[in-house]
Parts: structure tokens; sequence; C-alpha cells
């Protein structure tokens, strides 16, 4: 395959050589040796050609997400679960999904163990609608090929860059195809396609084509990758972007087999596909003169209001008459003639119109349900809350932010408040988490999505870590470094839902730093942080009148039994102990304390969208919360010192997810 390169050089082999008074003669002991010719705009001209986006993009393939092995592999599982995502949810079907990972060898040999491979093959499964076949050439090995960049639609693909990038960068390393499986429908036959691309061209190249009888599933799409990778467990894992998408996915079944082979089932916690988003036309406030310009010559309009009013959001054809006349400009003109300065007015008068504020029905917020059941079950903890934002919009698109948190250890789940020191030496600690005594500090860890995505690198870059440091989580309770997270063992959860999340880079790892965002996600963070102050303050509060009531106890005993000697056994020491108890709890807070100590059920109008888990169970949990906990078989009362079987939540059929492929029940940063 040619290469830029290799074109350039031949290019530069046919220049004439240079005059000798052209080239500056070499001193000695320069270090540079003979000066290269100097090149003129004839020389450059036979050089200068198109740069395919393949080519581009397999030189820079950094910028996709592909530049480390292990990256690697995530990227590639990535792009190809968010592809069977988007398609299952648009043809309004409930996604179960088989993503494998397999670890193979470079020399078609036994397979090394998964820590050590730098080969596999990634293959993920869908039940989406399927692809037709004369389509599926061009999506899996085409850049810059797709449904979803030229609408307004709120979905995880935006750029039609993600899978044919991962087929791309298979190809590169192992000069394997990538091969897809795609049935339409139950009556239809499968299509199996080996599929290769041409860099230079950006085009496809079909090595081999089938049609298959026997591909036991109705209708859906598989896919699979071979690549150079590396599996490690752990953070930025791909074992870590699966457990995540699943909490804030909680609509989707999820089958993966890990290159050891260990089957990890996540059922589906919610019946219910999230609300479909709908398509919007661009909002006049978010367009650029550039925009509008190709716009006006692009419209299938006649006539300049009618091309306002129907290419635009919120525009009324008495809006647009409105700014024709601001512009200056007749309504009836034809769009295309509006160019130059004409064009530039015609901006002007629709920046200084007054419009409505984008619709937001092209947004699907995850709500605040389905957080709480996510988080609940994932993530061990003793308090869950979650916050959605109304709507807002920055440079034109409409966004919704959403925020939870779940905090502590879930220790409040086994017993009665106890003397910390006591307990923690019967609880496991959890990789990550602080052992007793130690000093280090624990800091929250923040879990970031964006259109359900979860978002694994460049933590540091995203608006929604800038958001999170910039609150002041000790008004709630909980201790902060300057410039740094939370500390604590608290899990920060931010989602942003937009028809366009505006990317630092076509890589999708972090938000860029609006402003408008950045004030939504700290309003969000606070409602949240509010909540959670409420609670540590009720708990520290009933912890404390709790240990008071304890000490009176102990001395009930004494007292009782010394009355009774001093009266010669004339005395019912049952009544005294009694009286002495209602003294106590009257001086300790009585009910109040109960209540705080969340032994009655009355938590839910006071923390809105909370949970609060307590040794009976979970309270304040609303209905859909509760049904994804496994119809209130929830993991509410695990034994002490052991840590929620991973079956409650994801029960597996076979083999116990070992403890790291769960890392979320970890703690700490
Ligand atoms: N599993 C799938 N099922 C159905 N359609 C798919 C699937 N994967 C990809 N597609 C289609 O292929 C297009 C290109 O995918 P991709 O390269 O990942 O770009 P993007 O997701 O950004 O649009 C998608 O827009 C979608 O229309
Ligand atoms: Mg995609």
């Amino acid at each position: 395959m040619p290469t830029a390169e290799t074109a350039s050089a031949s290019a530069s082999a046919t220049d004439k050589t240079p005059s000798k008074a052209d080239a500056e003669p070499a001193k000695k002991g320069d270090l540079r040796g003979k000066p290269a010719p100097r090149a003129d705009a004839e020389s450059l001209g036979k050089q200068q050609r198109e740069i395919s986006v393949s080519e581009f993009f397999s030189k820079n393939r950094h910028l996709l997400g592909f530049d480390s092995p292990k990256k690697a592999l995530l990227t590639t599982v990535k792009e190809a679960v968010d592809n069977s995502l988007d398609a299952c949810e648009e043809a309004h079907i409930l996604p179960d999904i088989t993503v494998t990972i397999t670890a193979l060898s470079k020399d078609g040999g036994p397979p090394p163990p998964p820590a050590k491979a730098e080969r596999f093959r990634v293959s993920v499964r869908d039940n989406g609608p399927g692809i037709v076949k004369e389509q599926i050439p061009r999506i899996f090995a085409k850049l810059l090929y797709g449904s979803k960049f030229h609408r307004l639609r709120q979905s995880r693909g935006q750029q039609g860059i993600g899978i044919s990038a991962a087929g791309m960068y298979g190809q590169l390393t192992t000069m394997k195809p990538l091969h897809v499986v795609s049935k339409i429908g139950p009556k239809a036959k499968a299509h199996s396609l080996q599929i290769l691309i041409d860099t230079r061209k950006n085009e496809p190249i079909v090595v081999k084509r089938a049609e298959l009888d026997d591909w036991p599933y109705e209708r859906g799409t598989e896919v699979s990758i071979e690549l150079e990778g590396r599996y490690q467990r752990g953070r930025a894992s791909v074992d870590e972007y699966i457990e995540l998408t699943t909490i804030a996915n909680p609509h989707v079944s999820l089958a993966y087999v890990t290159p050891e082979g260990e089957r990890v089932e996540y059922k589906r916690g919610v019946d219910e596909l999230p609300r479909a988003p709908k398509e919007i036309r661009p909002h006049p406030y978010g367009i650029e003169l550039g925009i509008l310009h190709k716009m006006l010559q692009d419209t299938k309009s006649h006539w300049l209001s009618g091309f306002l009013s129907t290419d635009f959001s919120r525009v009324s054809p008495k809006v647009a008459a409105d700014i024709c006349e601001k512009a200056g400009l007749d309504p009836r003109m034809h769009p295309r003639k509006v160019v130059g300065l004409v064009s530039e007015k015609l901006y002007k008068a629709i920046q200084d119109t007054k419009l409505m504020a984008p619709p937001t029905d092209c947004l699907s917020p995850i709500g605040e349900q389905a957080i709480l059941a996510g988080l609940y079950k994932q993530i061990r903890g003793d308090f869950y809350t979650a916050v959605t934002r109304p709507p807002a919009v920055y440079r034109g698109n409409p966004f919704v932010i959403e925020a939870g948190l779940a905090f502590g250890t879930g220790k409040a789940a086994i017993a009665a408040p106890v003397e910390p020191a006591a307990e923690s030496e019967t609880v496991l600690v959890a990789e990550g988490e602080t052992k007793p005594g130690e000093e280090e500090v624990e800091l929250a860890r923040l879990i970031r999505y964006a259109n359900r995505v979860p978002l694994l690198y460049q933590t540091s870059a995203c608006a929604t870590h800038k958001s999170a440091i910039e609150t002041a989580w000790k008004n709630y309770g909980v201790g902060q470094s300057r410039g740094a997270l939370p500390q604590g063992p608290l899990v920060i959860f931010v989602h942003m839902a937009s028809a366009w999340v505006p990317f630092t880079s076509e890589s999708k790892e972090a938000i860029a730093d609006y402003d408008e965002i950045r004030k939504e996600i700290k309003l969000a963070l606070q409602e949240c942080g509010r909540r959670l102050g409420v609670y540590i303050r009720k708990r520290e509060h009933a912890k404390q009148e709790f240990r008071r009531r304890n000490v009176f106890e102990l001395y009930i005993e004494e007292v009782a039994e010394a009355c009774h000697r001093l009266k010669k056994g004339k005395f019912d020491v049952e009544r005294l102990k009694k009286q002495l108890q209602r003294i106590a709890e009257d001086k300790t807070g009585g009910e109040e304390t109960d209540r705080l100590l969340a032994k009655k059920k009355a938590q839910e109008q006071e923390l809105p969208n909370s949970i609060v888990v307590t040794p009976e169970g979970p309270i304040g949990a609303p209905e859909m919360a509760l049904q994804a906990m496994g119809e209130a078989s929830a993991p509410a009362a695990p034994p002490p010192g052991e840590p929620v079987p991973a079956e409650a939540i994801a029960p597996s059929p076979k083999k116990k997810p070992s403890k790291s492929s769960k890392p979320s029940r970890k703690r700490g940063r």
C-alpha cells in the first residue's frame, strides 16, 4: 500500500538536481551533513496532492483513541458497543449485546495468557435492526461515513468515524480484514463479509462474501476485529467501560466473555427503552456565518423567508419576516442570491432577533430514577441521590446535565451505627481504599458520561472534572483540598445529553469547557451535595445520640440491680428498667434518633430521588429503582465484612466474576 512518504519520495526523486550556486556548501564538521536541495514552487507543486481521510487518521490514530495497545482494545470495544446500542435504540429494540474478547497468538500457535497477549479478537454481537448488505462495506471500511453526522439528534456516535477506524487500526496492526455478519430479519439471509479498507482512496475492498444459512439469530449484527492490543483490568479498562455502560444504560442486557474465558452477565434493570430523542433542525443562534452561507446555497426553499422558517428551529414565518425586515432584504428573494455582505447583514439580523430557546425533545436524559437504579445496582454505598437538570443551551445546542452520588461503604446495611474503629477491623477493604490506620486520603471517584457513553480518558481536560473540583464540597460535610476532588467514599456521576456534545477531540474523551455547560454541571452537583449534606449531618447527629443512649443503657442495668438490692428484693426491677429506658430515649432524641438512624421510613420527603440504605433495607427508593434492584432481593444486607455478591447484581451462570472485574466496587481515585 503506497503511503504519503513513498509518494513524496518518488516525487522528489524526479526533481532536477539543484545547481551548485543554489546549494550552500556544507561546512566542515557540520553535523547536518549535505543540505537538502532548496525547493521551489514547481518542485513543491509536484509534491502537493490530496490527503485521504484514512491516510490522515492512520498516521494520526491517537486522535481517534488508538494511541496505545491498551487503549486501542478499549476503543474498539467501545465503538462497536456504542453502535450496537445506537442501532437498537433507533429501531426501538431492547438491546441484547454480547462482547467476546479472545487472546490470540501472533504466529497461529496456542494463545498466550491474556495478560501477556499482544493480539486479540474483539467480537460484538447485537440484536439490532441489522444493516442492508449494500451498505455494509462502506459502513465498516470508509471513514466519515454514517447516518448520524448530518442530523441533530442525540446519539452515541456522531462523526461516522468510529467502527471504520477500529477496522482500519486492526488492518494496520494485523493485516486481517474486519469481519461482519448481519441479518435484517427472521426471514432474511445472514450476510457475512470480510472487508479491508483502501486507505489511499478511503474505499472498502470486500475480500470475501457469503450468505449464511446457519447463523442462529433472528436479527442483528456481529462485527469481529483482530488487532494488536493489551488487556489489563482496572481503571480505563474494557471491564470498567462495560460496567459503567451498564450503570448509565439499565435497559441493556449485556454478556461479556473476558479474555480469560469468564462470562459476566449484566442483566437488564429496566424493561423500558429510553425515550426516543427527536431530530431537530439547527437553532439560528448556534450557527456561524460560514455555515449560514452554506445552508443558503444548499436549501431547497425558493424564498428567503421560507428558508429561514423551514431550515431552522424556532423561526416561525412571522419571525422570518421580522428578520428579513431587520436585514433590509426582500423575503421573496432567492436564498442563493444572499451572498457576501448581504449574508453578513442577514447573519447580524438573526443574532439581533429574540428567539425562543431550541426545543428539547431532541434530548433523552437517563432520568433520576434510572440513575439511582444504576448506581445502586453497581456501587455499594449507604446513600444515593440523583438530579436531572432542566434543559439548557450552549452555542444554540440544547443539552441536559444529570448528576448523581453514591456515598459510603455499604456498612449501614449491616448494623446500627457502631464505633468506626471496631467495624473497620472486620470489614474487607477493597483495593484502592484506605486501610484502618493508614493516613492516605481517599479521593472521590468521578464517573463521566456523554450521551450515556462512559468517558475514561482525559479526565482533567473535561468540563465535568473542572466543575466537580470547583464545587465547594466542604459545605456538604465532605473534606476537599484546593483544586482536588472531594475526599471520602464517594462516587460522583455526571452525564451530559445533547444532540451535539462538544468533545475536545475526535476520540470523544472529554467534554469541552463551555461556561453554560460548566454552570449546569455545578448546579446539578450542588443539589446532590446539598442532599448528601442533609444525610451526613443527620447521620452524625444520630450516631452521637445513639452512643449517649448506649451509655445510659449500660447504667440502667446497674442502677436497677442496686435498687433491687437496697429494697431487699421488694421491688419491680423490670418496671424501673422500662421507666429509665424511656427517660434515656427522651434525653437522646427519642423517636427522632430512631428516625435519624433511618429506622422509620420517613426519609422520602426530605431527600427527593435518594436512597438511604438501612439494616432493614433501602428506603426512599423510587419504584423503578426498587424494581431494578431485583424485585426486592436487593443487596441491602450482606453479611458483615462481605462485599455485595456480584451475582446479586449481575448473575453469572458459570463462574463468579473475579473481584477485579468489578472495578466500580473499589472506591478511591
Ligand atoms: N451494529 C450496527 N447496527 C446497525 N447499524 C450500524 C451498526 N454499526 C454501525 N451502524 C451504522 O453505521 C454507521 C457508521 O458507524 P460509525 O463509523 O461508528 O459512525 P457513527 O456511529 O459516528 O455514525 C452508523 O451511523 C450506523 O448507521
Ligand atoms: Mg459509532
